[in-house]
């Protein structure tokens, strides 16, 4: 008799690229069966080391059905689910349209509430499971240029914290990953606001300076086995946290600070650090 307690199955989303790809590759690593989710594996794209691709397009209810139906046919049970599916827009507030924003909000939230959806039932069913959330620093505070995600992200933080007092007497727990920047992710995954490219655009100085600095740091970012690791310490725990941040000292201290200062000061640090320059 198998113990109940204990992550054996695991389903990562977003797992053909950055840390979805190597979260489920030290997974498989150490010791789980890990299902690698991600559209680009319908079309061929190599599997994560140790994983079984499968393929999955989180925006779409009966692939994400499907995806569950299979694992779970295969093994009779999921026990884990590390929601990684996501993407960044850079634009500024005005010039991110209401498709852009619905765009970044429908893969990154909806998808994540999409899938915890549909794996909900089977681990209700068993009194076990486990549930990770990629979040962000993006979710715990803002920075400018990066709205969208932004909101996609502080909408993961609360939609969790409701789904952690939810779900909690049917012994499943929630977890949130708070990265900070990290290397390896893809280009592909940052898409830019059509208007805010525009030459003639009233932010384009401080716009094009904070996604070069973004650029920048996740260049000079940790490498994303750090993230990686935690989700595999959460995963072994008997009592995961609620949220766990793997972040360098100087962004945990900007997440103090938030906390702490907050309002127009922290902003201006800011905008000093992600898009300086004079006032108009
Ligand atoms: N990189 C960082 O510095 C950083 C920092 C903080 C938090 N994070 C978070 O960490 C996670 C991974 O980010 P990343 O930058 O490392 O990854 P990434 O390289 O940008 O890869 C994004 C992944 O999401 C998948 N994806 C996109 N749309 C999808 C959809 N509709 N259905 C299924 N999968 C979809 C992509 O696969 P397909 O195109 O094959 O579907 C790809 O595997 C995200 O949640 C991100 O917000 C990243």
């Amino acid at each position: 008799m198998r113990r109940r307690n204990k992550v054996e199955v695991v389903l990562v989303s977003g797992a053909s690229s950055g840390l979805g790809r190597a979260t489920a590759e030290y997974l498989a690593a150490h010791g789980f069966r890990t299902y690698a989710g991600a559209r680009s594996f319908a079309q061929g794209a190599d599997a994560p080391k140790g994983c079984t691709p499968v393929a999955l397009d989180v925006r779409d209810d009966a692939s994400v059905h499907e995806a569950v139906r299979y694992i779970v046919e295969r093994e009779g049970h999921i026990d884990a689910l590390v929601n990684c599916a996501a993407f960044l827009t850079f634009g500024s507030c005005e010039e991110t349209s209401a498709d852009e924003l619905q765009a970044v909000l429908s893969t990154n939230f909806l998808g994540m509430a999409r899938m915890v959806r549909a794996v909900l039932p089977h681990m209700r069913s068993r009194k076990f499971g486990r549930i990770v959330n990629f979040s962000s620093i993006n979710g715990l505070l803002g920075i400018p240029f990066q709205s969208a995600y932004t909101a996609s992200k502080h909408a993961i933080e609360g939609w969790s914290e409701c789904l952690a007092q939810e779900v909690r007497r049917f012994g499943v727990r929630v977890t949130l990953i708070e990265p900070g920047d990290c290397r390896n992710g893809s280009r592909k995954y940052r898409t830019r606001a059509c208007a805010s490219e525009r030459k003639d655009s009233p932010y384009a100085a401080w716009y094009r300076g904070a996604v070069t600095r973004v650029t920048r740091d996740e260049e000079g970012g940790m490498p994303p086995e750090q993230v990686a690791a935690a989700v595999a310490e959460v995963l072994g725990k008997k009592n995961p946290p609620a949220r766990r941040l793997v972040a360098r000292p100087d962004q945990r201290f900007a997440v103090y600070l938030h906390k702490v200062i907050g309002g127009y000061f922290f902003y201006r640090i800011m905008e000093l650090y992600y898009a300086p320059g004079k006032r108009r």
